[in-house]
């Protein structure tokens, strides 16, 4: 998705500007832009990649400036669609995060005033709106600005001869950053972590009037105070250490972002929450919806409690009836069809409870309490600890509801992810790498494992994947297997096994190789596949994160073989602003 930085102080502001752009590029964007005001406004954009000596290519003056990686939506990716846009006269320019819905009607009305548009974006509308509102004053002519827009936004503003960036936000992020006698803004905290860990999240309806030596937030027209935040991540945990790329190093570091998050427990409030509830909803996306997925398939046979699990996506148009606790997942905390179904849950005044990783995210303010991951900044586009960190914070509600019951299991899971980090899959690899498609089977929590599996096998391979709970193969896709479609079987001791084994057998019948996941001496299973990744014989809570993350050490050294863009994958952005 689209991301935003600023900078006004003293230093120069290009560097920086560059610097919070490359920051924010594990989100994904095919253009970029930035803006300085020095002795006059200049702007610089692009398409494709930042390169490392962009800084010094674009040669632009100022401390005051604006920049933006794009992520194309209205319109096609070029020069003239990335932001920075500008209004007539290329005195005003605007960044934008965000979708303004009414631009065409906005648009139509401004041309026949008279305004020349330049590109196809939603954005420019707000330049040449703040041309026309402006009358010596850039914050009272942005004010009158956003009474016309309708959708989401998060913006900065610059203009010529003022040393001064005006920013507002309304259903898209923006955290702002306090140094001395200087600030910074940006979509997230990423860029902020090499100048400051004293943040200030802005809230729905805020706009900031920003100069080097002073801030000032305003909330319908009225002076508001805001709190500084500390940030707690650091900004070796945004740098790859030595690991060949963000994904391999984050999938190192599950046992500890696991372990993290069982530590840091349930405040007292959320354990209440969760105690009262007689059902559950879960709402989330992609890899979280997975993780619900599990926490369904786990908890409803050990507690009495009735649980379901739904798409962010869906359930805003399709809402089931609600009682009871909603509990939105979310890594970033940003998705929107995750938000847009936690406030209509709100809307049905259920407790709501978020599981997120950033601190101060949009799910954050919206929920009545947040349970925090300690998963650390996740960049790779593949979500891998931010996964298991949910399945952490899942795992200890069960663990609530059942009285403790895991305490043993989860303060030792971390080893046993541990213990298959160093696993040498290359041979299970090598199959799937020449595999134009690839088949995830599983029964029960190992079901929405295998979604989960394929789903990281296809983002960054390329080769189509698809989980399938096991007994389902039969009932069409069956019609697909080749002695080229290998399937991937998890099977682990328990009341499925036997029932697992004969599909594996039915699959090999159609001649389909199998790359089995079982646990270590297993040698029926070991014995009829082709190949045979063994996992240490423990607690089926474990087992759901060490055979997840066999299969995200899968999906890594197939794209490896490929030599896929791995923390980068085509078409892709980390995080999903728009619906
Ligand atoms: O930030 P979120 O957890 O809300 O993101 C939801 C999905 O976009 C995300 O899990 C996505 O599916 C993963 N990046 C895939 O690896």
């Amino acid at each position: 998705m689209c991301g935003i930085v600023g900078y006004i102080g003293r230093r120069d502001a290009t560097p920086i500007l560059f610097k919070g752009l490359r920051r924010l590029e594990y989100r994904g964007y095919d253009s970029f832009g930035v803006a300085t005001v020095g002795s006059a406004l200049e702007v610089y954009k692009k398409t494709g990649r930042i390169s490392d000596n962009e800084a010094e290519v674009a040669c632009l003056r100022g401390s005051t400036g604006i920049g933006h990686t794009r992520w194309a939506s209205y319109g096609e990716p070029t020069v003239i669609n990335a932001h920075p846009q500008t209004d007539c006269d290329e005195r005003i320019a605007v960044v934008h995060n965000g979708v303004i819905e009414n631009y065409n009607e906005l648009k139509r009305q401004l041309q026949e005033r008279g305004h020349i548009f330049r590109s196809e974006t939603d954005t420019e509308v707000i330049a040449h709106l703040i041309e026309e509102h402006y009358e010596g004053d850039l914050l009272a002519a942005v004010n009158a600005t956003l009474a016309y827009l309708q959708g989401s936004y998060a913006i900065l503003v610059v203009m010529e001869d003022a040393q001064r960036i005006v920013a507002a936000r309304n259903a898209s992020p923006l955290v702002l950053g306090v140094g001395d006698s200087e600030f910074f803004a940006a979509s997230d905290l990423m860029p902020l972590l090499d100048y400051t860990e004293r943040v200030i999240y802005l809230e729905d309806g805020d706009v900031a009037d920003i100069t080097p030596n002073r801030l000032d937030i305003y909330h319908d027209g009225q002076r508001v105070e805001r709190p500084i935040e500390l940030i707690n991540w650091r900004v070796e945990d945004a740098r790859k250490g030595g690991f060949a790329h963000y994904m391999q190093k984050e999938i190192f570091e599950q046992p500890q972002s696991f372990y993290e998050t069982i530590r840091a427990g349930i405040d007292e409030h959320t354990r209440r929450m969760i105690m009262d509830a007689n059902e559950i909803t879960l709402v989330a996306c992609g890899t979280s919806y997975h993780t619900t997925l599990i926490f369904k398939y786990l908890i409803e046979p050990l507690c009495n409690v009735s649980v379901r699990a739904e798409m962010g996506s869906e359930f805003k148009y399709f809402t089931p009836p609600l009682n009871g606790l909603v509990i939105a997942v979310s890594q970033s905390g940003e998705t929107t069809d995750t938000i847009a179904a936690l406030s209509m849950a709100k809307a049905h005044n259920c407790p709501t409870l978020a599981i997120t990783n950033v601190q101060g995210s949009t799910i954050t303010r919206v929920a009545d309490r947040t349970l925090l991951m300690r998963a650390g900044p996740e960049i790779g586009v593949a979500a891998t600890k931010s996964y298991t960190a949910q399945l952490a914070a899942l795992m200890q509600i069960i663990n609530l509801r059942c009285d403790g019951a895991f305490d043993d299991v989860l303060s030792h899971a971390h080893l046993a992810i541990g213990d298959v980090l160093l696993y040498d899959v290359r041979d299970a690899a090598t199959l799937c790498s020449k595999a134009n498609h690839a088949f995830f089977v599983g029964r029960g929590p190992f079901y929405p494992v295998s979604m989960e599996g394929a789903l990281k096998m296809k983002e960054i391979s390329y080769v189509h994947a698809e989980g399938y709970a096991a007994g389902e193969l039969k009932h069409g896709p069956f019609a697909l297997l080749t002695p080229e479609t290998p399937v991937v079987a998890i099977c682990t001791p328990g009341p499925t096994y036997s029932v697992m084994v004969s599909n594996i057998k039915e699959i090999k019948a159609r001649k389909a190789p199998v790359i089995a996941i079982g646990v270590d001496g297993d040698k029926e299973l070991a014995e009829i596949v082709d190949v045979f990744i063994p996992i240490p014989n423990t607690h089926l809570l474990v087992q759901v994160l060490t055979t997840s993350v066999v299969l995200q050490l899968l999906a890594y050294h197939t794209a490896c073989a490929l030599q896929r863009d791995i923390d980068r994958p085509r078409n892709l952005a980390k995080s999903v602003t728009v619906e």
